[in-house]
């Protein structure tokens, strides 16, 4: 099984690089944030309390999630906007602390690469708890500043400062929790993606393949 890992905070590039990178390999993309949104997403709807411990853990295992390329489903609902709204990433931090949660959403992420034999995966632990046996481990970072300009581009109701408060405080949180908190792997190729063209950084990437 040929599993690449791609791990890193918000605004460090993961998405456009995990995206690109399987292009160029042929294989398939999973974007593992996403479904935390899409818990959190269907939490809010059916007004379920985020921070309830125990009510999200037993929300978990009836949703049926799918995430393919740029859409998101819960429960045959379309949420591939919401998920991306305020609201849910608002909470999302929150619902990402919970092992029940994560116990949950790691089993289908590496159902999803089984079944496929490999992919491209993008998250937070994906080298270091999901698959730390992955082929190839990335770990994106870029300069706080590049960060909040990158999201305030997508968020074009929010003001810069905004943005980049909200990074910080999502840092803050997915780097602080207990369960599997925002970490580099002893073995992933860390690069700063600043001041770096994806074409570059796919190429690099690419070349680091065993
Ligand atoms: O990458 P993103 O901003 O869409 O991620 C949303 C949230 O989910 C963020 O708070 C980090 C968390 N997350 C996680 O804990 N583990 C993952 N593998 C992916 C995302």
């Amino acid at each position: 099984m040929k599993v690449i890992a791609i791990d890193g905070p918000a605004g460090s590039g993961k998405s456009t690089v995990a995206r690109r990178l399987a292009e160029h390999l042929g294989l398939e993309y999973l974007d593992t944030g996403a479904m935390y949104r899409a818990v959190t997403f269907a939490a809010l709807r059916r007004g379920v309390d985020p921070a309830d411990a125990d009510d999200i853990a037993t929300l978990v295992p009836q949703l049926e999630l799918e995430v393919g390329g740029d859409t998101v489903r819960v429960d045959d609902v379309d949420a591939s906007i919401e998920i991306r709204g305020p609201e849910v990433t608002r909470a999302v931090s929150v619902v990402a602390a919970n092992p029940r949660v994560r116990a949950d959403l790691v089993r289908r992420q590496r159902e999803w690469a089984q079944s496929r034999d490999g992919g491209v995966l993008e998250g937070r632990d994906i080298g270091t708890v999901v698959f730390p046996d992955a082929v190839l481990k990335v770990y994106l970072t870029a300069r706080p500043e590049i960060r909040a300009a990158r999201r305030s581009k997508e968020v074009s109701d929010l003001s810069y400062e905004a943005v980049a408060a909200d990074l910080a405080r999502r840092d803050a949180l997915d780097e602080g929790r207990e369960a599997s908190p925002l970490t580099q792997a002893d073995d992933a190729i860390i690069v700063d993606t600043s001041d770096l063209s994806v074409d570059d950084i796919v190429a690099q990437l690419a070349g680091r393949l065993p």
